[in-house]
């Protein structure tokens, strides 16, 4: 199927969407991203999404394409262009094109760039990964070091993911000064006794917006939580471990670095979370 898209303004079928080879998205990858989830064909903490958007794009001095209003009719238009009941909306900003190549910013009137899709997912929420939760290898985190800006610069995430594949894993968490930062695409977390350990909010790492409604519902379920840095041997000791993306919720891991976790299933925290914030985020989608 044809899927209807969004660049600068217009609805066009994605065969006919254009974007310059001069724009900085491509050449400089100058872009800032995210991904909304939607279930039952509404939109995931939308709003979220859109404040971290604003943010990343004050913080790299970036025009903002739009309002936020706008972006959500942009959403909405596009879930239901395409059918989506459950899947991913992808937004991009780039700084736009002014005709060539240079490092030096364009000047304030070069028009940010906007792009948005679809991405068709039939079973999300219940998804088979989630029953069978996932295999991660520990690699080096050799990312630039505003990790809290999301940007497209994706190449080494991208290379993690294939090591792990190339390990049999199923993804990979990075390490920086002997202590995890995150996952390739996702926020880490280990449970021990019945606490929840996550490293805290810094410039190391994305803010996550499942991970900030997560931690929020697992104080709510009185469970404990602890933002500390932490190593990879202390999360291969630990009775279970999670990761939190807009794409995978709340995803069980059951092995590191081939170490088992528990059982090797995934573990009874992970899983209440991820009913927990399911529960919730169809309550609250707009
Ligand atoms: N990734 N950390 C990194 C490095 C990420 O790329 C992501 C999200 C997260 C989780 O953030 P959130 O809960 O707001 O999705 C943490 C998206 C899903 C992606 O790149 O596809």
């Amino acid at each position: 199927m044809t899927r209807t898209v969004y660049v600068n303004g217009e609805y066009l079928p994605e065969t006919e969407a254009k974007v310059s080879i001069f724009d900085r998205g491509f050449l400089m990858a100058d872009a800032v991203y995210e991904v909304t989830s939607v279930l039952d064909g509404k939109l995931i903490d939308f709003e979220g999404h859109a404040v971290r958007l604003e943010r990343s794009l004050n913080e790299l001095d970036m025009q903002s394409p739009c309002t936020k209003d706008e972006l959500l009719a942009i959403h909405r238009q596009l879930v239901e262009a395409n059918g989506i009941v459950e899947g991913l909306v992808y937004l991009q900003v780039t700084r736009g094109s002014d005709g060539d190549r240079d490092f030096v910013f364009p000047s304030e009137d070069t028009k940010p760039t906007l792009v948005l899709f679809t991405q068709n997912k039939p079973g999300l929420a219940d998804s088979p990964a989630a029953q069978k939760g996932a295999k991660i290898i520990s690699i080096d985190d050799v990312r630039w070091g505003r990790r809290d800006i999301k940007t497209t610069q994706l190449l080494y995430p991208s290379m993690g993911k294939m090591m792990a594949k190339a390990a049999g894993a199923d993804d990979a968490w990075m390490i920086e000064d002997g202590h995890v930062t995150e996952g390739t695409s996702n926020n880490a977390y280990f449970v021990k006794g019945n606490k929840i350990v996550t490293r805290p909010l810094s410039k190391d790492i994305l803010h996550g917006i499942t991970r900030a409604a997560v931690l929020r519902l697992a104080e709510e379920a009185q469970m404990e939580v602890e933002e500390r840095l932490f190593t990879i041997d202390e999360a291969k000791e630990a009775d279970e471990a999670f990761t939190t993306s807009a794409s995978a919720f709340v995803m069980p891991v059951v092995s590191i670095d081939g170490v088992a976790l528990g059982d090797g299933t995934p573990g009874n925290v992970a899983k209440r979370l991820r009913e927990i914030y399911l529960d919730e985020a169809r309550k609250k989608a707009i």
